[in-house]
């Protein structure tokens, strides 16, 4: 028999705990900062500063990005990356430092974002020196990845290494770049650039977070996951590789579209209008070349659990990038911008395509890690995927419904020109909509919090596993 590669899975597994545990940290925060908007003064809250919704809501934002978010894709890229280059991860002891490194980041954020130590600027809110501290586990984590690829056993690089590679690329520019600040003292430094500039860097940076971090690097999830999940091979790989130069040739140019009718040029504003237009073709095409590897499998959808996580949250990626480029036409965000409908549209990509696909992966990594076949209990993770599709069915329609309502009200006008509605008359009929969010939210949590005792009594029964489970990579063509 050939001799077996023993696997760095120690790191993967120390990331797929930390992912649980920091979606469920995120998530609660972010079911605190949705009741606080549903009932602003209650009194656990009312004038306690670090409990101020300014200060939880960028703890939200960054722990379910980059701690519970960017876990996942440690944990995921690191095995994917192993597995179809057959080679264990280069580097020695830095993938224990990355993994150490990104925790102490994520701590130092909990600690001073409810201090109100921010750099205003949103998904890049730590302050200087954290900024530091993430490049350098950064170059880490891309030294790391791209030596293990230059490593390999195999002559061809699958596609799922193309995404995660140009997500550790881009967020290294984007990183690099949005965060040249000038220190004044520890705790605060300036940006680098002035006005209207720094305004277009910021949403450069912030675009392309979305469209590297919360897109790119889930679709690389993607591409291993379901073939492996459904046991087929990838509908196609021509269009995998088509897909991958469209999305990340397109993504870079969308960014203006944060910036409508502001000081930007306006010439800018249409190409970044023009671009996300452009946008959905390469994103639908990676939607369907992802539910249509499950051809000649779609019986498997109805029994089982973790291929459903999977491809709802397909489905929820076709609907978020089909909402994103409507959204980006000057027009329609004159409407929208502002409203309850951008954050639907947030989550409809947050919670349905990047919760969603992690769960999946990681109900598919979990077992294999801890030497077991399949989680403890599937009917849990049955379970947890109709409380958390229901749960983002409810937060996002709510959302959507809120947010058109807001638009209506705040351009109507009566015959004379005065407004219709005051601005309170929106905030007080938007209160339902808020407690609809709530409750789908809550839902998701409790959905985790399954998933939390899921892996607990996974590990308990399970082993560490470190050797090849024997189960091939998938098949390329
Ligand atoms: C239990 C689940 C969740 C709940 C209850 C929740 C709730 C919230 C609330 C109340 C806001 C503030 C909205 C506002 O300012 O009006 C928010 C913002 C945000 N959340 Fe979540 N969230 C959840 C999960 C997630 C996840 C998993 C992600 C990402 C992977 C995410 C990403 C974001 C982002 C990016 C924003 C900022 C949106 C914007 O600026 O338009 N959330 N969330
Ligand atoms: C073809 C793909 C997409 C396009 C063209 C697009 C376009 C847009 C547009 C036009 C906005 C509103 C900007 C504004 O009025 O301020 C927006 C906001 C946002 N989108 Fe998307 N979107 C896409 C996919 C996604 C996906 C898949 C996710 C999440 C996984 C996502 C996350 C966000 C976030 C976090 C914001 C809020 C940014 C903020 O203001 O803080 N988008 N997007």
């Amino acid at each position: 028999m050939e001799s077996q590669t023993t696997y760095n899975y120690k790191v993967v597994r120390q990331f797929s705990i930390m992912t649980v545990v920091w979606g469920i940290v995120g998530m609660l925060v972010g079911v605190i900062i949705a009741a606080q908007l549903a009932f602003p003064n209650f009194p656990l809250w009312d004038g306690i500063s670090f409990l101020s919704y300014g200060r939880l809501r960028p703890l939200h934002t960054n722990a379910v990005i980059f701690a519970f978010g960017g876990s996942a894709l440690f944990a995921t890229s690191y095995y994917v990356v192993q597995r179809t280059n057959q080679a264990r991860l280069f580097g020695g002891p830095l993938a224990a430092f990355t993994f150490w490194g990104w925790q102490l980041i994520i701590v130092l954020a909990a600690v001073t974002l409810p201090l109100g130590i921010t750099s205003g600027k949103e998904y890049a809110e730590l302050e200087w020196p954290i900024d530091l501290l993430i490049a350098v586990v950064w170059v880490a984590y891309a030294i790391v990845f791209f030596g293990t690829i230059v490593k390999r056993k195999v002559s061809h690089i699958y596609v799922a290494n193309w995404f995660f590679g140009a997500f550790i690329l881009t967020i290294a520019v984007l990183h690099i770049v949005n965060s040249a600040f000038i220190p004044v003292t520890l705790t605060k430094g300036y940006s680098f650039y002035p006005g209207a500039i720094d305004a277009m860097v910021q949403w450069w940076y912030g675009h392309n977070a979305v469209g590297f971090f919360l897109t790119t690097a889930f679709l690389g999830m993607m591409y291993y996951f379901i073939p492996k999940q459904a046991e087929r091979p990838v509908y196609s790989y021509r269009l995998s590789v088509v897909h991958f130069w469209a999305l990340v040739s397109t993504y870079m140019w969308a960014g203006p579209h944060h910036l409508h009718y502001t000081a930007l040029p306006d010439w800018a504003q249409s190409v970044g209008m023009l671009f996300s237009l452009i946008l959905l073709a390469p994103s639908w095409g990676g939607m369907i070349n992802g539910i249509m590897t499950l051809s000649g499998a779609w019986h498997k959808l109805r029994t089982d659990p973790v291929l459903k996580f999977l491809i709802v949250s397909l489905s929820f990626y076709g609907m978020s990038t089909f909402e994103g480029p409507m959204m980006s036409i000057k027009t329609v965000n004159a409407l929208s911008h502002y409203t309850d409908w951008t954050v639907g549209h947030v989550h409809s990509g947050a919670l349905g395509w990047v919760a969603m696909v992690s769960i999946g992966s990681l109900y598919y990594l979990i077992p294999r890690l801890f030497g077991k076949v399949q989680m403890y209990s599937m009917k849990l993770v049955e379970l947890h995927f109709w409380i958390a599709t229901i749960g983002v069915v409810l937060y996002i329609a709510a959302m959507w419904i809120a947010g058109v309502m807001q638009g209506l009200m705040w351009r109507a006008v009566n015959a004379d020109g005065t407004l219709t509605y005051s601005f309170i008359e929106s905030v007080e009929r938007t209160y339902p909509f808020y407690y609809v969010r709530l409750l789908g939210g809550a839902m998701f949590l409790v959905g985790m919090l399954f998933m939390a005792y899921n892996t607990w009594k996974t590990v308990a029964t399970g082993r560490a596993a470190d050797a090849d489970d024997a189960i091939p990579a998938p098949a390329a063509h």
